[in-house]
């Protein structure tokens, strides 16, 4: 069974691991590796910052997988630039080779979209797969997920979607 807890520190080996994969080196475009331990010493201290959730997917206890909810109009680096009010962005995947295309990518993202509607000032999600990223495109496709544009993003040249509660 699938199940999704917050990320904590104790993450952070797996999520290096994760990072050092081919299928995620393939679709992390330019974007700097993350720095785990920065990324994660927040969440020790739950919501905090209010505008970041980070979250592991685990099935039958064995982590496969990451969700990261952002408020992209609070989030501090301004990613999403000038960006409205009461949205989220997500980015998700799924580091263990032998658990993709079997269904848990759709239920981590029906688990965020509840989690970010949860909140009942929240009018829509937003998400940006490289443009080249045709599997990730197809699946948030299949989610709901609305083509809004195409989006330079640093260097990677995205397709933007947005779901709408
Ligand atoms: C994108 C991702 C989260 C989807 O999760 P998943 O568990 O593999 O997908 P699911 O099994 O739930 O499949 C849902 C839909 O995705 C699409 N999909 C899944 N595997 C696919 C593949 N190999 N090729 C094309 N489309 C595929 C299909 O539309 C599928 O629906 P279907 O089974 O009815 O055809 C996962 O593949 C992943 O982590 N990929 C690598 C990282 C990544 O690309 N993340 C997104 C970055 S923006």
């Amino acid at each position: 069974m699938l199940t999704m807890r917050p990320a904590t520190l104790d993450d952070v080996p797996i999520l290096r691991e994760w990072d050092s994969r081919p299928h995620i080196i393939a679709i992390m475009g330019d974007d700097d590796l993350s720095d785990w331990e920065s990324e994660l010493a927040c969440t020790t201290q739950w919501q905090e910052p209010p505008w970041k959730w980070d979250f592991i997917a685990e099935v039958d206890g064995t982590p496969i997988g990451m969700v990261q909810i952002i408020d992209p109009h609070r989030e501090t680096d301004h990613y999403w630039g000038d960006v409205a009010e009461n949205l989220r962005a997500i980015d998700i995947w799924i580091g263990e080779v032998e658990y993709l295309g079997q269904g848990h990518g759709s239920v981590m993202m029906a688990t965020a979209l509840e989690f970010c509607y949860s909140d009942p000032d929240v009018t829509g999600v937003l998400i940006d797969p490289l443009a080249s990223n045709a599997r990730a495109r197809k699946f948030y496709e299949q989610m709901g997920f609305e083509f809004v544009e195409y989006r330079t993003f640093g260097t990677d040249y995205c397709a933007v979607y947005q779901h709408t509660r």
